[in-house]
């Protein structure tokens, strides 16, 4: 009847079966206060036992409990010792029963033999006469094979000390047994009552409900598992940044391209064309189409960004306390490729360049992005509208041309800030960071000099792993340079901090990934994914 439970279909078998030891059961504790299974059906398997016991308590027929307990047992060797005798008991009969044996005697040659003439000898039960054994004891008692029929009994030892050596010598072994205890539990009964697990309509209309005997619900039961989508490593930590930085008043850079060109992806960036970075090796460039137009506005990103600044209290230019640059500029993208241009071949805004015959062709080339700073040089330029204190992040997809290994992908994310201010410090920034990473945990920063062709100066981060046990680097940084600054028509006095890290670093830290084919890309299990929990950065 569906909506019911009620006794197992299941024959009743009569040698130990489920069925069967969940009826003994019942009687068993019927008959007795309190059963300790392991005497009672000393035969059932543990398992069974165990069955029929949660079929009767989750029906509150019975109660009971688990007791774990060492129990000592005769090894293979143990147990033919106890039913034959010791080796030496064997050596000493079969030299009583013949007068004398030769040593060279078929029955004293297996390996058992001769470990019991050796004790035989020590015993002095056996002597040896020339060639032969002959018997010295008129009687010999058995003690091995005593204490083994004891412990085959008892499944203890009589004297704990003897235990070690009868250990050594394998003949015992001790092992983990599991016991029950049970008793009567509220609705003990003989027979097993079918229970009711649905309210139905019909019960209710012929009034049956009254006097059903309802299942009881299991708080304990473990649900189904479910086949739900699941958020992947990187995303989980990705959302633990995206968090700390809002929380630091951060509004969030449109990150959507993956393809952008040479100019924002270098030559805005102070990169000059013969860089290496730029090389094949590290750079994917797109082969169609090869090349874009020239440098201009991308309306998707700037009404993302604008939808980013209005919900952000930091960056909304209506809620600019600083007037005097509040009424926006038109960007003039023609202007700021002409300026870009004059500060790689002539030098300007106070630079002398890199004097080399810059190539406009190259800006337009298409390239896979290696970094997300092509985003925040799109992104600082439009800042020049209407120059203001401004935090930005992004954290997404950039690609590299590296061979892959243990730790390398051709592709990964970056975790990438720009922070615009007047008269910005480099002690600022280093406070920054400190302030940045502390919120992940990461304390005691130190500073490397490093070089960036885009910030001066450059500072790689390191944090002590306690893992590892050594510092690690953590991070890139820098003060933005005034050719990338003021070619870009913003003031001079406003300065800009840049960091970038990678977002897969953190992750594998995280997570203990020892190879990052685990963590992206085809290899990834997804159980993996499936059950890994949410991350706390600032948790261990
Ligand atoms: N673009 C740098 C990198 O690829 C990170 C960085 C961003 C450094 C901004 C300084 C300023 O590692």
């Amino acid at each position: 009847m569906p909506g019911t439970r009620g006794p197992v279909p299941v024959p009743v078998t009569t040698n130990g079966g489920d069925q069967d030891l969940t009826l003994q059961i019942l009687h068993a504790v019927g008959q007795q206060p309190d059963i300790q299974t392991s005497d009672t059906f000393p035969n059932a398997p543990s398992t069974d036992i165990k069955a029929a016991l949660d079929r009767l308590s989750s029906r509150s027929m019975i109660e009971y409990e688990q007791h774990t307990a060492e129990e000592i047992a005769l090894t293979a060797e143990g147990r033919q010792i106890a039913d034959e005798g010791s080796h030496e008991f064997k050596v000493w009969d079969a030299v009583r029963q013949q007068g004398r044996l030769s040593l060279k005697d078929p029955a004293l040659a297996s390996k058992s033999a001769k470990i019991g003439q050796g004790k035989a000898f020590a015993l002095k039960w056996v002597k040896k006469d020339g060639e032969n054994l002959v018997p010295i004891a008129d009687a010999a008692e058995d003690s091995t094979r005593q204490v083994l029929i004891h412990v085959q009994q008892h499944k203890m030892f009589p004297d704990p000390k003897q235990l070690k050596d009868f250990q050594k010598r394998q003949l015992v072994a001790t092992q983990k047994v599991i016991t029950y205890s049970a008793r009567k539990g509220p609705r003990w009964a003989l027979e097993i009552p079918v229970e009711v697990t649905d309210l139905t309509a019909e019960m209710l209309a012929d009034g049956s409900w009254k006097t059903a005997n309802f299942k009881p619900y299991n708080f304990q039961a473990l649900g189904e598992p479910q086949m739900a989508g699941s958020l992947h490593p990187l995303g989980k930590v990705r959302e633990e940044f995206r968090k700390i930085l809002f929380n630091m008043g951060f509004t969030e850079m449109p990150t959507g391209r993956f393809v952008d060109t040479g100019f924002w992806n270098f030559d805005a960036l102070f990169v000059p064309q013969q860089h290496p970075a730029r090389d094949l090796q590290d750079t994917f460039y797109v082969s169609d189409p090869p090349s874009a137009g020239p440098p201009g506005p991308d309306p998707v990103a700037d009404a993302a960004l604008t939808e980013m600044e209005a919900s952000s209290f930091t960056v909304d230019p209506s809620k600019n306390t600083n007037n005097a640059a509040s009424t926006p500029q038109p960007l003039n993208y023609e202007q700021y490729s002409a300026n870009i241009k004059q500060v790689h071949q002539d030098g300007a805004f106070g630079s002398i360049g890199y004097r080399y015959p810059y190539a406009d062709a190259e800006t337009r080339r298409l390239v896979l992005r290696t970094h997300t700073t092509a985003v925040s040089a799109y992104c600082l330029h439009r800042l020049a509208a209407n120059p203001r204190p401004c935090k930005y992040f992004s954290i997404d997809r950039v690609f590299r041309n590296e061979s892959v290994d243990a730790t390398h992908l051709a592709e990964f994310h970056q975790v990438e800030g720009v922070l615009a201010d007047y008269d910005l410090t480099l002690g600022g920034l280093q406070a920054f960071m400190a302030k940045f990473f502390g919120a992940m945990g990461l304390t005691d920063l130190k500073f490397k000099p490093a070089y960036n062709p885009y910030t001066e100066p450059s500072m790689e981060i390191f944090a002590y792993h306690h893992g590892l046990k050594k510092l690690v680097e953590i991070g890139n940084s820098g003060m933005f340079r005034p050719e990338m600054l003021l070619a870009m028509g913003l003031p001079e006095g406003l300065r800009c901090y840049g960091f970038g890290l990678s977002l897969e670093r953190p992750t594998m830290i995280k997570y203990g990934i020892k190879n990052i084919r685990e963590l992206l890309g085809h290899k990834v299990d997804l159980g993996f994914i499936e059950s890994n929990a949410a991350v706390r950065l600032d948790r261990e």
